[in-house]
């Protein structure tokens, strides 16, 4: 079984939007709904999981769009793995998933998700514990202190952007969440963060600069162009 976990237990406050933001709407539909439907029209996803907001579980559950059979809500946790372990829980319990089905785990807040890439992580995962999806950085990206003081310039031709789907096995998730100290678990901002301290080897699987986190309103008048070039 292919599960997509999305993970929409957020809160939204550096968009400052009044509602989070995988619920606002743009050119007339909300977020999360465009984000669920990358995933539900690929022939490979059998059902996509929600992780939401539990403030926002009643609103979540009467939104038209995410009003399908194939798709399941269930509550986010107080941060993201969180959230991906209540979902986790919620496909061995509810959906009778067991340690070989794959999980596709994905920023709400990230729309415009390519088939493409679904495709390959899915593929990625038949020689990989592990693969996340990340474009090159094309800024210069600096070290520095408190004080603003720089103390390196990494090499640029090494440095990516990671993005999302991150994919892998549940049941690697397991033993990898299994293992983690309460502090370590709060340490790290994502699965790959988890896995890669564990000593898992991270694959990276080529992202699409279009694959953009929605994260401050400047973001939006992006959103926006993107709709409207691929006429979505
Ligand atoms: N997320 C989650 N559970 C949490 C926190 C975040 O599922 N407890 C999700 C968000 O809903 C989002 C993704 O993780 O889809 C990326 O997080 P981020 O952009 O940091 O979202 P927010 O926490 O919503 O934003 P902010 O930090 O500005 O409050």
């Amino acid at each position: 079984m292919i599960i997509a976990a999305i993970v929409a237990g957020g809160s939204g406050t550096r968009m400052g939007a009044g509602l989070p933001k995988q619920f606002m709407e743009i050119e007339g539909e909300p977020v999360i709904v465009r984000t669920v439907r990358a995933f539900l029209s690929h022939s490979l996803v059998d059902a996509v999981i929600i992780g939401i907001n539990p403030a926002y579980y009643d609103y979540a559950a009467a939104l038209p769009g995410l009003n399908y059979k194939r798709i399941h809500i269930t509550c986010g946790g107080s941060d993201r793995n969180g959230t991906i372990e209540n979902i986790i829980n919620y496909s061995l319990s509810e959906l009778s998933c067991s340690d070989s089905d794959i999980v596709l785990s994905h920023d709400a807040v990230r729309p415009f998700v390519s088939e493409r890439t679904i495709s390959d992580s899915i593929k990625a995962l038949e020689t990989c514990d592990i693969c996340t999806a990340a474009v090159p950085e094309t800024d210069t990206v600096a070290v520095a202190d408190d004080e603003m003081n720089v103390s390196s310039f990494p090499d640029r031709s090494t440095l990516y952007r990671i993005q999302t789907p991150q994919s892998f096995r549940i049941g690697t998730f397991r033993k990898v969440w299994a293992s983690l100290s309460a502090e370590e678990k709060a340490h790290a901002t994502d699965v790959c963060s988890l896995y890669r301290s564990k000593g898992y080897p991270i694959r990276l699987i080529p992202g699409e600069m279009t694959n953009i986190k929605l994260t401050y309103p400047e973001d939006i008048l992006f959103a926006r162009s993107i709709i409207k070039d691929k006429q979505i």
